[in-house]
C-alpha cells in the first residue's frame, strides 16, 4: 500500500492499517475460531458473511435523501470534528470499528488550523481522494467544498453540543491544559484562576460574543465553511449556508446530549462504517478529555450568553430536529422493510 508523502505528513493511518499484515493473520485466526463456534450454535452462514465488506465496494443503503447531490463518494467518510463535543471518544470508537468493519481510519494531528486557504483545501481534498478505500478521516477543520475542486464529496458526519455547555467546557479545558504545563507560554495566575461567571458578567472579551464580530471558536463555521462570513456572529448568510450544507453533505449530525440516539442512527444509516457502534461505545469506559473540576454555572449566567448566540442555537435545534426525524424514519423504514414489530431502535439493535 502506497501513500503520497503529503498524506503521511498529515493523515496518519491507525495502527490497524500500519500493522495490516499481522492484523489480517489475527483476524483470520479469530475468524476461523468465531466461525467454528457460530457453526456449532447453528447461526446461518449468510448472517456471518453478510457482515463483512466486499473489498472495494460499499453499497450504501442509507435511508437519507442524497438526491440533491449529483454524486457522493460513499467509500469515504469525513468527520470534520467540532472540538469539545466528545470527539476524542468518537475517534477511539472509529478506530475500533475500522478494525471490526474493515476500513482504514486516517487521523490528523493538526488541531489549530480550521480555517484554511485554497491551497490547503486543495491539498486536503487530494489527500482524502488519493487513499485506498473504504476509508475515513478526521480533522478539526471547517467544511470543505469538494465539488469546488472537481471531486465528489465524501460522506460528512459530525457531533455538536448544547452551545453554552460547550463554551463552558472549552473555558475549563483551556485552563486544565495550561495547568498541566502543556502550553508553551505560561499564562498569568489571573487568567488561570478566572471564574467563568465573573468572565461573563464583567464582561471579559474571552466570554463576550458581539454581533458582527468574528469568532472561530463556535460550531457554526464547521458546517458553513471556509468563507469569511462563516465566522461572523449571527450572520444570516452563514446560518443558511450551514443548514444547506448539512442537508446536502452530512449523512448524520449527532449531538452529545443524545449520544445513544446518535450512535443508533449512525449504525443503521452507515452500517459499513458504524456497525457495532452502540455496543462498542458502551465498552469504552472513561471519557478521556473530561473535565473533572468544572465550576457550577448559574442558569442566569448561561441565559446571558444564550441571548447573544442566536445562530448557534438555531443550528443546534435544526440538528436536533433532523436527528429525531432520522431516528423516526429509520424505525419506520425498518418496520416496513422487515415487517417486524419494532417500536424502538433499541429493540431493533437487540435483534441484529
Ligand atoms: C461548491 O462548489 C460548487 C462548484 O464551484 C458550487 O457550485 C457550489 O455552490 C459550492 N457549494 C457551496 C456550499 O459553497
Ligand atoms: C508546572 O510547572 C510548575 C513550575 O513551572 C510546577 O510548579 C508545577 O508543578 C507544574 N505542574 C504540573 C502539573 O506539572
Ligand atoms: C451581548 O451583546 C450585547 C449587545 O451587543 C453586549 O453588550 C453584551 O456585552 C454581550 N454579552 C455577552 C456575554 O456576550
Ligand atoms: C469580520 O469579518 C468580515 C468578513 O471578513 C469583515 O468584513 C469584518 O470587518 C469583520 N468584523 C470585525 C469586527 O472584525
Ligand atoms: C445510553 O445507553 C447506555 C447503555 O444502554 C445506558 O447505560 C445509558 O444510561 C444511556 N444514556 C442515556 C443518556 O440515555
Amino acid at each position: 500500500m502506497k501513500y503520497s508523502s503529503v498524506l503521511v505528513e498529515e493523515f496518519k493511518p491507525t495502527r490497524s492499517s500500519r500493522f495490516f499484515p499481522r492484523c489480517i493473520i489475527v483476524t483470520f485466526i479469530a475468524g476461523v475460531v468465531f466461525y467454528s463456534v457460530y457453526s456449532v450454535i447453528q447461526v446461518p452462514v449468510n448472517e456471518i458473511t453478510s457482515g463483512h465488506l466486499a473489498s472495494g465496494s460499499i453499497p450504501c443503503n442509507c435511508p437519507f435523501d442524497f438526491s440533491q447531490l449529483e454524486s457522493i463518494d460513499k467509500q469515504r467518510l469525513f468527520y470534520n470534528r467540532v472540538p469539545k463535543c466528545g470527539s476524542t471518544t468518537l475517534i477511539t470508537l472509529i478506530r475500533k470499528l475500522a478494525i471490526r468493519n474493515n476500513y482504514i481510519h486516517f487521523n490528523s494531528k493538526i488541531y489549530d488550523r480550521k480555517n484554511v486557504d485554497e491551497e490547503e483545501q486543495r491539498r486536503i481534498v487530494k489527500q482524502v481522494k488519493s487513499t485506498p478505500s473504504p476509508s475515513s478521516f478526521d480533522r478539526h477543520v471547517f467544511f470543505i467544498n469538494f465539488t469546488r475542486f472537481g471531486e465528489s464529496p465524501p460522506i460528512f458526519i459530525n457531533i455538536i453540543r448544547e452551545p453554552v455547555e460547550r463554551i463552558i467546557s472549552s473555558f475549563f479545558y483551556r485552563r486544565m491544559v495550561a495547568r498541566q504545563n502543556k502550553t508553551k507560554v505560561k499564562p498569568s495566575a489571573y487568567w488561570l484562576n478566572k471564574k467563568f461567571e465573573h468572565c461573563v458578567l464583567t464582561p471579559d472579551p474571552e466570554c463576550t460574543f458581539l454581533e458582527g464580530h468574528n469568532y472561530s471558536v463556535l460550531q457554526l463555521p464547521y458546517f458553513c465553511g471556509q468563507e469569511p462570513e462563516c465566522q461572523q456572529l449571527n450572520d444570516p448568510r452563514a446560518i443558511q449556508k450551514a443548514k444547506q450544507n448539512i442537508e446536502k453533505y452530512y449523512s448524520v449530525v449527532g449531538t452529545l446530549e443524545e449520544m445513544n440516539m446518535t450512535l443508533q442512527v449512525l449504525e443503521v444509516a452507515l452500517p459499513h462504517f458504524f456497525r457495532g457502534a452502540y455496543h462498542v461505545y458502551h465498552t469504552l469506559g472513561v471519557h478521556r478529555n473530561q473535565n473533572l473540576h468544572k465550576e457550577q454555572v448559574k442558569e442566569e449566567v448561561k441565559e446571558i450568553l444564550r441571548a447573544n448566540l442566536t445562530a448557534e442555537y438555531e443550528l443546534y435545534y435544526f440538528v436536533k430536529q433532523r436527528l429525531y426525524q432520522q431516528y423516526q424514519t429509520l424505525i419506520e423504514s425498518r418496520k416496513k422493510q422487515d415487517n417486524l414489530p419494532f417500536t424502538t431502535l433499541d429493540e431493533l439493535l437487540d435483534y441484529q
